[in-house]
């Protein structure tokens, strides 16, 4: 079965081309801002300007024709609603089946197929989404999460405000490279959840010290937060496997605490290459495919009651 994802949540429009688990396509186009920050309407009005040559870019890449796919999976959240709109204006314009897919249940799942995990501990981060995520009965629970804003957009605010250009995230990690004082910075862990706008607040208001070393104690303080309520999660949870996935996943340092968090209890660490990390129409094809799959699965029901049927169609 091939199933043709599409992502156009926010920053980005991307399609991706998976037949069952293999990606055979994933291109993509994200909208950039003179500032960093996005306007809805402006990244919507991107996305219906480059589908189609996205769409054409990923068909040329898989070799097949639109005639092939046998099922569109669109990311209908969470999301900027425009953008969510003009991604599904471009689904329904392809006359295939649509199936509606979660854009963090995408992220999960394409970093399993990657790894091969089971039943992984996910660290979630991307610019609105911190999370700290397992599978429990029949559904992904989130253990602990940001109160707040998301990691990356406490990455970009406190980069944005230090003049440190569009890419902040990556730019932050190499100065906090070279950082070698730690600057005290408020630590707020919550029960098992976090807030990170006080600790943009607290870090913009030292400025004048050495930037490499507010870089350095701004990612240590952040990402030592998430570890604690990752740690705890996975004591609780008992997994033995944990995977980091969204746009925030690929900075070394936070990968680096997070792992050997894990090491000490015998828990396999992975993170997703790049591609994957970043939003991208691949995970919403993987996950197409699976609900497409798992819906083949039919059961015959002896004991089937009238008040247990989901009424979908009302
Ligand atoms: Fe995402």
């Amino acid at each position: 079965m091939i199933c043709l994802g599409i992502e156009s949540t926010a920053h980005t429009f991307g399609i991706g081309l998976v037949e069952n688990r293999k990606v055979l396509a994933n291109s993509r186009d994200s909208y950039k801002s003179q500032t960093g920050g996005i306007i809805p309407m402006d990244a919507a009005n991107h996305h219906r300007n480059v589908r189609e040559n996205v769409l054409e870019e990923a068909l040329k890449a898989a070799n097949l024709a639109l005639g092939d796919v046998d099922a569109v999976a669109l990311s209908t959240g969470p999301g900027l609603p425009p953008c969510l709109l003009a991604g599904l204006e471009f689904a329904k314009s392809l006359g295939k089946p649509i199936i509606p897919v979660n854009h963090c249940v995408a992220h999960i799942e394409i970093g399993k197929i990657e790894s091969d995990f089971r039943d992984p501990l996910v660290v979630y981060v991307s610019g609105g989404n911190t999370q700290v995520i397992a599978f429990e009965s029949g559904k992904y629970r989130v253990f602990g999460e940001t109160l707040d804003i998301g990691l990356g957009n406490a990455l970009d605010k406190f980069g944005r405000e230090l003049d440190l250009g569009m890419l902040a995230g990556m730019r932050i990690e190499e100065l906090a490279q070279k950082g070698k004082k730690y600057l005290e910075l408020p630590y707020t862990v919550k029960g098992m959840d976090l807030t990170y706008s006080g600790l943009v607040t607290a870090a913009l208001r030292k400025r004048k010290e050495n930037i490499n070393d507010l870089c350095y104690s701004f990612q240590e303080t952040a990402f030592a937060m998430l570890t604690e309520v990752s740690e705890r999660a996975l004591a609780h949870t008992q997994k033995k496997e944990m995977l980091l996935v969204g746009g925030c996943a690929s900075n070394k340092r936070l990968q680096a605490m997070l792992k050997d968090m894990g090491s000490k209890h015998g828990a396999r660490f992975h993170v997703p290459q790049r591609d994957y990390n970043g939003d991208n129409g691949a995970m919403i094809a993987v996950v197409g495919c699976l609900i497409k799959r798992a819906s083949q699965k039919i059961d015959i029901r002896p004991r089937w009651r009238t008040d247990e049927v989901e009424v979908t169609w009302m």
